[in-house]
């Protein structure tokens, strides 16, 4: 069990603050020996400013805990998947007729096979549950994933979905970047499809039905000069669960903002304005400044303070946007109890 590391990268310029629990262990992805051995654990501090549009939906927030496991040229798919179906539903007690998979259907292009190996462990995996789990391949025309469920319960799709690397697919990936296939697991709330998001669900629809609880990253390959992939010098898993997303999963509501984590500043924002995080129309400034403020305090803890450029501008323009949301809500100065609320942050 090794501890997170700082939300400051410490020997990688790539980004401003740490987006994973791998991105800290890449030396040790790429072969260096880890201190603690070739199986690790760890909750990561991750932040993803990326994201930051997105805050104010059930879902997202740019500050999160990754759940993480990582074997280092140890474990692979036979141990990693079964152990990730044993946590979701032995350990948190989540009904594996409401979990969903996602596998890699391969890349003819840059020479990485379909992942068949996956896709079987998860049909017998389900079987040993009584499901009988049917594998289909998602439509990637255009990415418009037209093809929609049809009565799958694993899902093959490109390399844009299950395909993990720093950089994202295999074609913007640096010389030496290490990536690999992936395998998602995701969790149905059993919502309605908002046709919004496109004319069929399916695990990977972003209308808030299936929400993802984990991904185990079978990061095998390195990017060479030439834009082939090698195979790494040991078979490595890096395993990401969001420990927000997998509390409201068990708690069976969608709403992440609904956990323990965000219980206490949502509780204290509604009696320092009066308002209801139920009303609607405040729901999002509460999330973004729920949000906003751990993200904050968590960097402040890490050392970052505010500025005009890089990290410390990141702070400043969360603890801004938080600020105007809090003025939305109608946050009187005089009755906020700020070192209370910094506190439940
Ligand atoms: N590194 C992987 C991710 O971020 C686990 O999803």
């Amino acid at each position: 069990h090794i501890p997170s590391a700082p939300i400051t990268p410490l020997n990688d310029p790539t980004t401003l603050f740490v987006g994973s629990g791998m991105q800290p262990l890449v030396p040790y992805l790429l072969g260096e020996p880890h201190p603690s051995g070739n199986r690790l654990v760890n909750s990561q501090k991750s932040f993803r400013a990326e994201d930051i549009d997105e805050v104010g939906d059930n879902r997202h927030t740019t500050f999160f805990e990754m759940l993480g496991n990582w074997s280092l040229g140890d474990y692979f798919k036979q141990e990693q998947l079964p152990w990730v179906f044993e946590f979701l539903t032995s350990e948190i007690g989540l009904d594996p007729n409401r979990l969903y998979t996602t596998v890699f259907k391969g890349d003819e292009k840059n020479n990485v096979p379909k992942d068949e190996e996956s896709a079987a462990l998860w049909v017998k995996l389900f079987a040993e549950r009584g499901i009988e789990a049917t594998v289909v391949e998602i439509g990637a025309e255009a990415d418009g994933y037209v093809k929609g469920m049809q009565g799958g319960r694993i899902f093959y799709y490109n390399a844009k979905k299950n395909w993990w690397s720093r950089a994202g697919v295999p074609e913007n990936m640096p010389v030496g970047e290490p990536g690999g296939p992936d395998s998602e697991v995701f969790y149905d709330f059993g919502t309605e499809h908002d046709p919004k998001w496109g004319a069929e669900c399916h695990p990977n629809c972003d209308c808030g039905r299936f929400m993802e609880s984990g991904n185990s990253v079978f990061m095998q390959y390195i990017k060479q000069e030439d834009g082939s992939f090698a195979l790494l010098p040991k078979l490595n898993v890096d395993f990401g669960g969001g420990l927000e997303r997998i509390a409201a999963a068990s708690n069976d509501d969608s709403d992440v903002f609904r956990t323990d984590v965000f219980s206490e500043i949502i509780d204290l924002l509604s009696r320092d304005t009066g308002k209801s995080y139920d009303d609607e129309s405040y729901k999002r400034s509460f999330r973004i400044v729920a949000d906003h403020m751990r993200a904050a305090t968590v960097m402040l803890g890490d050392g970052v303070r505010p500025a005009n450029s890089d990290r410390g501008y990141i702070l400043r323009r969360l603890i801004r946007r938080a600020s105007q949301h809090a003025q939305k809500l109608g946050i009187a100065s005089e009755n906020a109890d700020v070192s209370a609320l910094v506190r439940a942050s």
